[in-house]
């Protein structure tokens, strides 16, 4: 069954460093997550890197907001989301930041090789400046009216109201964001990626399989609007990296952002002395996957790509993006309560009910995905509390009580034990084309099978029987192997009840190869609580304390 070994580089897109991780970034890092942990477990080698995306205007002005440096908010920030990420039990095998001599040094080595190239070029622009603040303002910190419709109180870049685009300096009666004054234009020189460059190997690139037909489709429409020149400059004060040579000129966050992914691993590397330049040099044998949401396919789909091949770096394997949470079919709103943070979240409910619940909605395209508060509870309740781990509930005590632990040395129902065991093959493919909602149901019917197996042979009847004692054993004991094998297919997204299911059975933590093996004459420990039951009253209070409390973190 062991196939060769693969050698993968997975990476999540890059949290912002100017707010707290709430549950709609989750989806992607439990998404990530569980492939991760499916890899390793089929005994491939596999890194999950990551990072906080650290620059920025916004996290400038929030930090000054604050009083404080950004270097000390970037920081206040990476700790608050690793320890959310801990709790959810992501298993990165290196948390980095943007902000990093690694990403610095890659930026302007990236830089460098592109300029070489021929492949940038300085303009001058016009843009909105805030004289008090003396500050260009990017397109989020103008408001004014729609030059279209005339509507109030919009972005510099689009109306809410009427849907128009439009350059903020199209905006009637512009006011900054930051300091409430009229803003002037003023012109500065920028610096630009000319990404029509590479119109053709990115036209090739992105029907060649690394791609999502839906996004590919996607793609045609930017293609078909022609691949414009990128702006990759900002001025000061900005936080960020100086260009080379162009003092007071910063790299635009988006430019060193996916740059941090190949940093983060760099940084890895560097401790765990490996090959850097094995794994991310071009025709490296190795895979490189970057899962994003699909809000910012554009970067990862075109910039980033044309970035590594006109730099003498490998080109992603694939790019997997998926769409985005509403929560009770809505987009999620601090007013409702449904704007869930993951501390806010972890308050109240167990980690592993969303990671299963996430995981039986997600398939591996990039529908919208939607948190049904009711159907959470139920859902979660009905399968793992009442399916799965039942099964074992229902078995252990006598094991305990009966046999001092021990299992039997034959299973009483071979025939069960072959067909869920047999079932790895499928669950596997599901997971590895991140079909997941598919590898649950599949796991579902084959727990309810478990279920009618120890119905019909029901073990507690057995029980009061005098001289059938082998039978209870044998009952039991394929019971809790059935449980074994349910659990190892599940541990992908149940990592810790998979855990507390190692300790009860006194085994190895499960491999994918261990579905070939059945546990006999074995000494079980005391089963213990292995998960509770979602209780209605620990929603509502979670959605009530999510209610406006969110702002300040
Ligand atoms: N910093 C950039 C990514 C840089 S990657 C080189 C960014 N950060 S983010 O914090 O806004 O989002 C991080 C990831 O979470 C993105 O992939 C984004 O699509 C995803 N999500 C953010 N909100 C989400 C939902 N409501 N639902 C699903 N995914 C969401 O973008
Ligand atoms: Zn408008």
């Amino acid at each position: 069954m062991q196939h060769k070994q693969r050698e993968i580089l997975v990476t999540s897109a890059l949290p912002y460093a100017n707010g707290p991780i709430h549950i709609g970034h989750m989806v992607e890092y439990i998404q990530t997550d569980i492939w991760v942990r499916f890899q390793k477990m089929r005994g491939h080698l596999c890194f999950y890197v990551c990072a906080d995306d650290a620059h920025g205007t916004p996290i400038m002005l929030r930090a000054q907001e604050e009083n404080i440096t950004p270097e000390t908010l970037i920081k206040k920030m990476k700790e608050e989301h690793q320890i959310d990420f801990d709790d959810f039990a992501i298993n990165f095998d290196n948390y980095h930041s943007t902000h990093s001599p690694e990403n610095q040094s890659l930026a302007n080595i990236i830089f460098e090789k592109l300029d070489n190239g021929g492949h940038i070029t300085k303009r001058t622009i016009k843009q909105l400046y805030d004289s008090e603040k003396k500050m260009f303002l990017p397109d989020r910190f103008i408001r004014g009216e729609c030059p279209k419709c005339l509507a109030t109180d919009q972005y510099g870049d689009n109306c809410e109201i009427c849907g128009a685009t439009y350059s903020p300096t199209d905006l009637k009666n512009p006011i900054s964001a930051i300091s409430g004054e009229k803003p002037i234009e003023k012109e500065s020189e920028h610096y630009f990626f000319k990404l029509g460059d590479f119109e053709e190997i990115l036209h090739e690139w992105t029907r060649a399989g690394h791609l999502q037909t839906a996004v590919t489709n996607k793609l045609d429409e930017w293609f078909k609007a022609g691949l414009q020149e990128w702006d990759i400059s900002r001025d000061a004060p900005y936080f960020g990296f100086e260009i080379p040579d162009a003092p007071n000129k910063y790299f635009y966050v988006w430019l060193d952002a996916p740059i941090g992914y190949l940093a983060s691993f760099q940084n890895f590397c560097e401790q765990e002395s490996l090959d850097f330049d094995y794994w991310c040099k071009p025709n490296s044998s190795t895979e490189m996957y970057h899962f994003i949401g699909k809000d910012i396919i554009y970067f990862h789909a075109l910039f980033w790509p044309a970035m590594l091949d006109g730099s003498e770096f490998r080109t992603p394997s694939a790019i997997f993006a998926h769409g985005f949470l509403t929560v009770d079919g809505q987009k999620m709103s601090k007013s409702r309560g449904t704007f869930i943070t993951a501390r806010t979240y972890l308050d109240h409910l167990n980690p592993e009910y969303l990671r299963y619940y996430f995981a039986a909605k997600l398939g591996a395209g990039i529908d919208d995905i939607d948190l049904n508060l009711d159907d959470f509870l139920v859902r979660v309740n009905s399968d793992l509390i009442g399916k799965v781990i039942n099964i074992a509930s229902r078995c252990a005590g006598f094991i305990n009580k009966n046999f001092d632990g021990k299992l039997a040395d034959a299973i009483h129902g071979p025939a069960i034990q072959e067909e869920i065991k047999n079932a790895n093959q499928k669950i596997a493919e599901a997971y590895e084309a991140r079909e997941y909602s598919k590898a649950m149901r599949e796991i579902m019917i084959l727990a309810d099978k478990a279920n009618q197996y120890i119905d019909h042979h029901k073990p507690w009847v057995v029980a009061k029987q005098k001289n059938n004692s082998n039978e209870l054993q044998g009952i039991c004991t394929t019971g809790i192997n059935l449980f074994r094998l349910l659990m190892l297919y599940l541990k992908p997204v149940l990592p810790i009840v998979a855990e507390k299911t190692e300790r009860f059975l006194n085994i190895k933590p499960l491999q994918w190869q261990d579905a070939q093996t059945t546990l006999l004459n074995h000494k079980i420990n005391k089963f213990e609580t292995l998960m509770t039951r979602v209780e209605k009253e620990k929603i509502d209070a979670m959605v009530e304390n999510s209610k406006g409390n969110f702002i300040k973190t």
